[in-house]
């Protein structure tokens, strides 16, 4: 299906990605924001968010005339087929999703909407909501959770692994499933919400999976197993599969830690003891402070003025956002503890201010100065340093690599102490 109107609520990554893609699908979106900066920036054609793609397929919608930004509520809002809602719901003071953004815009279109207009959810929604705007509002509501990754957004529309509609106006998830015009993807049609606890159920399953590998890989430590080859081993099950075994600092971002949360809260609310979660977040809020011990006990006992630099800022490779980022909760405790800190990260611009630390231009800078460099995201342009000619002047800093990521051969020829994580190297 191409040409339908549609309007999307949010031009944040999702809803960004959402209406440009749906654009270039062929359809005629109006994509609508509450920040005014935002929506004159992006009707110029610029896209601040480091997405692949992004930038050429709005530039693309607005030429042709497939794509226009506005502030608040789009004039033709009556006449359009599809509206998605794809604004903000941060994690609550409870732990639960706060929906007062989904809230706000649904108070302002459902009187303007026609009744024959399909109302899409793409926000991550509490199970139960789908149902209770369905009840709220005249016209269809469906649920279609995203499941795009930050850094392969674009790619992850085009080549969807799947689409989840969910709705209990099964007419309306079929037609919201035919705006996506592909049928490479296998589509899940279910109730709303099965189709909201799909996401919750995935972001978490990937969560709980991470949780295991950093206490597998803190085992290894002690036990004296290499975590590369126990994940290769494991991974060679096709039961368990390869992906999101590699461990690290902790696991972050705008998606896992709040979805965790959420559904942990939603558990709690609907009096299921879900202890497989809790453990799962308790194991990732010691990640930092199993970094933290390591660093101290490389420098004999305290980090008070000892400079430390650290390699990686944003919460994984391939963005650049920091929200959540385990890298800047390392950064508070070693702060905490009276470190001095210099950091670098390749999407985070010099002079940026990152929370306790100074942000450098290199690498090579925040390496060179340093008693302590922790490596805390995976850039591969890390593995690529030339360890040999950083390490020619005096005192090398040890090296504390969280992610795996450095060449053990290559660091430790040219005179670095490497300390990684899952394996013992001295
Ligand atoms: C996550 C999900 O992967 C997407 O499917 C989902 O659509 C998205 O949330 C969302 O809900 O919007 P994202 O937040 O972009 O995507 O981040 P991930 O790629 O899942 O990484 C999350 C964290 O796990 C990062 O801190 C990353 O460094 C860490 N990670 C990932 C590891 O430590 N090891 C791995 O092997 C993989």
């Amino acid at each position: 299906m191409t040409g339908a109107r549609i309007a999307v609520f949010g031009a944040g990554y999702v809803g960004l990605t959402t209406a440009a893609c749906f654009a270039r699908l062929g359809h005629d979106v109006v994509c609508s924001d509450v920040d005014e900066t935002k929506v004159t920036t992006l009707s110029r054609g610029e896209v601040s968010l480091h997405e692949p793609g992004l930038t050429t397929l709005v530039e693309q919608g607005l030429g042709q005339g497939r794509l226009r930004f506005v502030l608040g509520l789009p004039t033709e809002l009556s006449e359009v087929d599809f509206v998605f809602l794809a604004v903000p719901t941060p994690t609550g003071p409870d732990g639960a999703a706060d929906l007062s953004a989904v809230e706000a815009v649904l108070s302002q279109i459902h009187d303007v909407l026609s009744d024959e207009c399909v109302v899409v959810i793409k926000s991550t929604v509490p199970v139960g909501t789908t149902r209770r705007v369905q009840r709220m509002i005249g016209c269809p509501v469906v649920s279609n959770p995203e499941f795009l990754r930050e850094g392969h957004a674009v790619e992850d529309f085009t080549h969807p692994q799947r689409i989840v509609v969910g709705s209990e106006d099964k007419d309306a998830a079929r037609r919201v499933l035919a705006l996506y015009a592909d049928d490479t993807a296998s589509a899940v049609v279910s109730d709303s919400a099965s189709a909201e606890l799909v996401k919750y159920a995935s972001n978490c399953f990937l969560a709980m999976k991470l949780s295991y590998v950093n206490a597998l890989a803190e085992l290894c430590e002690e036990v004296d197993a290499n975590i590369e080859d126990v994940t290769e081993g494991m991974s060679l099950d096709e039961r368990i599969g390869s992906s999101f075994l590699a461990p690290g600092p902790g696991w972050g971002g705008s998606c896992l830690p709040k979805d965790t949360k959420a559904l942990l809260a939603t558990a709690t609310a609907a009096r299921v003891d879900f202890p497989l979660l809790d453990a799962t977040i308790g194991t990732n809020h010691r990640q930092p402070h199993r970094v933290m011990r390591k660093v101290r006990d490389a420098v004999g006992g305290s980090v008070r003025d000892v400079r430390i630099g650290l390699l990686g800022l944003t919460f994984k490779a391939g963005t650049d956002d920091l929200r959540d980022s385990p890298a800047l909760a390392v950064a508070g405790l070693l702060a905490a503890e009276g470190a001095v800190l210099t950091g670098y990260d390749p999407c985070v611009p010099v002079g940026s201010e990152v929370g306790p630390l100074h942000v450098v231009g290199t690498a090579r800078d925040a390496v060179q100065h340093a008693d302590v460099v922790v490596v805390l995201t995976e850039w591969q342009e890390f593995a690529e340093l030339d360890w040999t000619c950083l390490g020619d002047g005096a005192g090398r800093p040890v090296i504390v690599d969280t992610r795996d990521v450095l060449p053990v051969d290559k660091v430790r020829e040219a005179g670095f102490r490497l300390i990684a994580t899952g394996k013992r190297l001295d």
